[in-house]
């Protein structure tokens, strides 16, 4: 069978080798296509591989008409927006994602984006400490588990919704369940978000849960910008000038709203939650591993177009 690695922003080298070794291993052949500029690239090198390996590639209805042999695809990550399911669904083409294996850098990114939005963004002046703090974890997965730990280590109270999850889970590891989402945003000085972006959370962050936020309240975004309402950000940064926004998906104005809003709104320059050599490895290999297992047994485990 024939693999593609398809990745406008390419992985780690040793991710690459990694990946290359495991395909070897299980007797197919690996073909790359790194740093590519158009769809139509991808269109061309998508034409008589079986199956694909993407990062936050889009994967669209027109790159899998371009591909009558693909089998498997397999999303590099944990959020899979960026893969038209019905497509491949209609194809008969399995859809996987690789849960749980960049969670760490993400959500020591979180952590680390506390940090920066408690010492004023690195300028001078007196900041603050996360001890002592709150944090409200918005989704209880992988992520936002991790999250969760490294609070309490930091001495946080970590607090967490989840309405997929049961409470005696979030009981268990020590930490507060809360009954509604509300409750969450009215507790929390720092709100970790983690929800996946799906067609009932994308823009489901807005007005009315951000003015909840206690006073100097932070929302703390390394999810999708598609699950915040822009609109409803602006206003509520308008609303309330204590508090703030930091993100590793900016949303579509960031600069205006960065310009607007100065010190109190940060974005990374480029989304970097999985970009961490050992995140780009994990996810890789375990992509890798995932299609090897798919063509010699028929493993599906990791389907998220069921
Ligand atoms: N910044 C980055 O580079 C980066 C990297 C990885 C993941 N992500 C994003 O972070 C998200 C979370 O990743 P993860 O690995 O923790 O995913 P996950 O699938 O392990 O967890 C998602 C959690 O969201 C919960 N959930 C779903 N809908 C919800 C809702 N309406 N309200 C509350 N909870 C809800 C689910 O029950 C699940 O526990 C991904 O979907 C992805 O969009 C970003």
């Amino acid at each position: 069978m024939k693999i593609l690695v398809a990745t406008e922003k390419p992985f780690a080298k040793a991710a690459v080798e990694g990946i290359a070794s495991i395909v070897k291993e299980s007797g197919h052949t690996l073909a790359l296509l790194e740093k590519y500029t158009s769809a139509e690239q991808l269109y061309d090198a998508v034409k008589d591989v079986d199956a694909l390996i993407v990062r936050s590639d889009k994967v669209t209805k027109e790159v899998i008409d371009a591909a009558p042999n693909l089998k498997i695809v397999v999303r590099a990550g944990a959020g899979y927006d960026n893969l038209d399911l019905a497509a491949c669904t209609q194809k008969g083409i399995v859809a996987m994602n690789t849960p749980g294996q960049n969670s760490n850098a993400v959500a020591e990114l979180a952590i680390g984006m506390m940090i920066y939005v408690s010492r004023n963004c690195f300028n001078p002046g007196t900041g603050s400490e996360l001890k002592g703090k709150s944090v409200g974890i918005h989704a209880y997965g992988n992520v936002g588990r991790l999250v969760a730990g490294l609070a309490k280590g930091f001495g946080m109270k970590v607090l967490a919704f989840d309405p997929f999850v049961d409470k005696s889970v979030i009981i268990n590891d020590n930490i507060t369940p809360v009954d509604s989402i509300e409750e969450l945003y009215e507790k929390s000085d720092f709100l970790s978000l983690h929800i996946p972006a799906t067609p009932q959370t994308k823009n489901s962050v807005g007005l009315s849960l951000l003015e909840k936020l206690p006073k100097g309240g932070c929302l703390v975004n390394t999810a999708r910008k598609e699950v915040v309402n822009e609109a409803e950000l602006i206003a509520a940064l308008e609303k309330r000038p204590d508090i703030k926004y930091v993100t590793d998906v900016p949303t579509e104005n960031h600069a205006a709203i960065s310009e607007k809003f100065g010190n109190r709104v940060f974005a990374t320059p480029k989304k970097m939650g999985a970009e961490t050599a050992e995140a780009n490895i994990n996810a890789g290999l375990a992509a890798a591993k995932q299609i090897a297992k798919f063509f010699e047994t028929g493993d599906k485990t990791f389907q998220v177009n069921k």
